[in-house]
């Protein structure tokens, strides 16, 4: 029996029922990395793994909440919102905290139970799954009416105070919006989108974690958000018009060449061309020209890895080994980088074969276990 059960048997046995059931997927990122937060085109989908959190009033002024996953609990005193030293419960805390920000006074105290079936740390964004899901719980119990917009935005802006990761809206965007089958091609600029059907056949969606977390991840991943700003910084000095780093072609970025440190250089170019690369992988993807769809992705690793430097040994590792095979269209790393997944394109008839080559190879080289995951692309957060 697990934690989640036993808390809930416990708890039922008290006469207490939950009334909000709330499904909230992980999240992929096709392509259209660390372009977000500069303004780009991202391609992400929800997949169907997911964190089930379940809620029920408990008409107090404090929070109950209890992870199965971390084995504990916590409670949040409504009067008096803090930080905590706990990072998992610093999720949960900001979105209480940012929802009170634009609905002020309405939330009261709930019962809550998080189960996970999301491996954490794995570049498949657990945490907005717990934010978001946690918002939509919390919305529907007390019915807010936040719209799906202010949902994404208090998930965010958790993550920015309380976690202390600038991260772009991404995340949060694939995990409420997501629908069954289809990506979403997202302008993070101005929040349009368009859903485009997941036509990958032969094809399948395989993930490798390389069960790697360098704790670099968040440090690293504020560091490259500041990078870009002094790249648009200098570039403005020149071309006052631009007011997103997407917007600078190429071309124009290659004549701070000189001007720019190198890794400042670099970090632009890649933007520029990522970018780029996303709305031309869109392109191939519409025609159905799957291998050059693929190609994006494999160029799409050797910026993150050459240019933006968020890659490690282990993702490059499997990314090398991949691009070696002639079934794997598309290989790359996903998520923010230093450790988590890569996503990879597999014809569906060397799926197996493939997985069972790349662990034996990986184990070998780091003696660690890697762990495939297979995911379909599914809906968004919901309540069941
Ligand atoms: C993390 C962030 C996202 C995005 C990706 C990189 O997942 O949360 O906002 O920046 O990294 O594309």
């Amino acid at each position: 029996m697990t934690l989640h059960s036993q808390n809930r048997e416990k708890l039922e046995n008290f006469g207490l029922s939950y009334e909000i059931i709330i499904k909230s997927p992980g999240r992929i990122n096709l392509i259209g990395e660390h372009i977000d937060y500069n303004g780009g085109y991202v391609l992400p989908a929800a997949i169907d793994k997911t964190i089930t959190l379940s809620f029920r009033k408990n008409n107090s002024d404090s929070c109950k909440i209890y992870s199965s996953n971390f084995k504990s609990s916590f409670e949040i005193n409504l009067n008096n919102l803090k930080r905590s030293e706990t990072e998992w419960q610093n999720y949960i805390l900001g979105v209480v905290y940012h929802i009170n920000i634009v609905k002020p006074n309405l939330v009261k105290g709930f019962d809550c139970i998080i189960e996970s079936n999301l491996p954490l740390g794995s570049g498949i964004s657990s945490s907005a799954a717990l934010e978001c899901g946690m918002a939509k719980g919390i919305n529907e119990l007390f019915n807010l009416g936040l719209t799906d917009i202010e949902i994404i935005t208090v998930s965010k802006d958790a993550e920015h105070t309380f976690v202390g990761t600038k991260c772009g809206i991404m995340d949060q965007f694939a995990v409420v919006k997501g629908k069954k089958n289809h990506l979403i091609l997202l302008n993070c600029k101005t929040l349009d989108y368009e859903l485009i059907e997941a036509n990958l056949a032969p094809y399948k969606i395989v993930l490798l974690n390389t069960n790697i977390s360098h704790n670099l991840a968040s440090s690293e991943y504020n560091i490259r958000r500041d990078e870009c700003k002094i790249a648009l910084k200098a570039i403005q000095m020149k071309y006052p018009n631009f007011n997103n780093l997407i917007e600078v072609k190429p071309k124009v970025v290659r004549e701070f060449k000189k001007v720019l440190p190198e890794k400042i250089f670099n970090r632009a170019l890649y933007v520029t061309k990522e970018n780029r690369r996303t709305l031309r992988a869109v392109k191939f993807l519409k025609n159905n020209n799957l291998k050059e769809f693929g190609e994006c992705l494999n160029r799409s690793h050797r910026g993150l890895r050459y240019l933006y430097e968020v890659s490690c040994q282990e993702l490059d590792f499997l990314v090398d080994f991949s691009t070696n095979l002639d079934y794997v269209i598309g290989s790359r790393m996903m998520g923010g980088g230093f450790g988590g997944c890569t996503i990879n394109l597999v014809h569906k008839s060397h799926i197996d074969e493939f997985i069972e080559k790349i662990s034996g190879a990986y184990q070998e080289k780091f003696n660690i276990e890697l762990t495939p995951i297979h995911v379909s692309i599914s809906d968004g957060v919901t309540k069941i």
